[in-house]
């Protein structure tokens, strides 16, 4: 027997304050199980859709849980799909996102109070790639907890001031796990491109790339009440 042989090293890597990579941290069977609700996801009420930023369609699509993204703006309908509203946010998610956030360090009073609301799933093909952008659309600073499924991507994460440098490019893999808080809540980062052909057999999707952030909106549906 071998060191280290009974799984994939999953210790985590600080990229900055508030900015935690931890590989390998969605176990196969979990990132199968995943993959087959996002098949269930995609049938709807809502399709997959390439969303449009200033008139150019985005490479990627997406499907939404909880509420629907669009740019700029979160709703409960997808108006600019097909006005049906999304499907609600699992509870098996909020439960993974406080996991998350529990694996990368925060305190047990902060994930008490953790209610992620809003799930942006994207897929990405071959040749999908993602600009860099803050998520900045939410009026809750929580922390934003990203998983990654399939092939592998090059994911480029920067500072908050700008698009440019300073910023790190790292490798996601099936099964990471991303977490993005606090001072690193507002950088820039984006996908700069994907590694067709390096899905562990195992994870469930053939082809392409899933992402999903959990994000907490801060919205309430009767928004004339006030938001927190
Ligand atoms: C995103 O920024 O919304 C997605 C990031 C990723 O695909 O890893
Ligand atoms: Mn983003």
């Amino acid at each position: 027997m071998t060191l280290f042989d009974d799984g994939p090293f999953r210790e985590p890597t600080d990229l900055g304050p508030g900015a935690t990579h931890v590989p390998a941290w969605l176990a196969l069977d979990e990132q199968r199980w995943i993959v087959g609700q996002f098949q269930k996801w995609t049938r709807g009420p809502v399709p997959l859709r390439a969303a449009k930023v200033r008139g150019h369609e985005m490479s990627v699509q997406t499907v939404c849980l909880g509420w629907h993204w669009r740019p700029y703006t979160y709703s409960r309908e997808a108006t600019d799909v097909n006005g049906q509203r999304v499907l609600p946010f699992p509870d098996w998610m909020i439960r993974l996102g406080r996991r998350a956030l529990t694996d990368t360090g925060y305190p047990p009073e902060m994930i008490e109070h953790y209610s992620p609301d809003a799930a942006l799933v994207n897929f990405y093909d071959d040749a999908a790639r993602m600009g860099m952008h803050q998520d900045k659309d939410e009026q809750s600073l929580a922390p934003v907890v990203s998983l990654s499924i399939g092939d592998a991507c090059t994911f480029r994460f920067g500072n908050s001031e700008n698009r440019g440098q300073p910023y790190t490019d790292l490798r996601l893999n099936s099964g990471d796990l991303f977490v993005f808080g606090g001072p690193a809540r507002l950088a820039f980062h984006g996908v700069t491109r994907i590694h067709p052909g390096t899905a562990p057999d195992a994870c469930g999707l053939g082809k392409g790339r899933i992402n999903i952030t959990m994000r907490m909106t801060g919205l309430s549906d009767d928004r004339s009440a006030g938001i927190g």
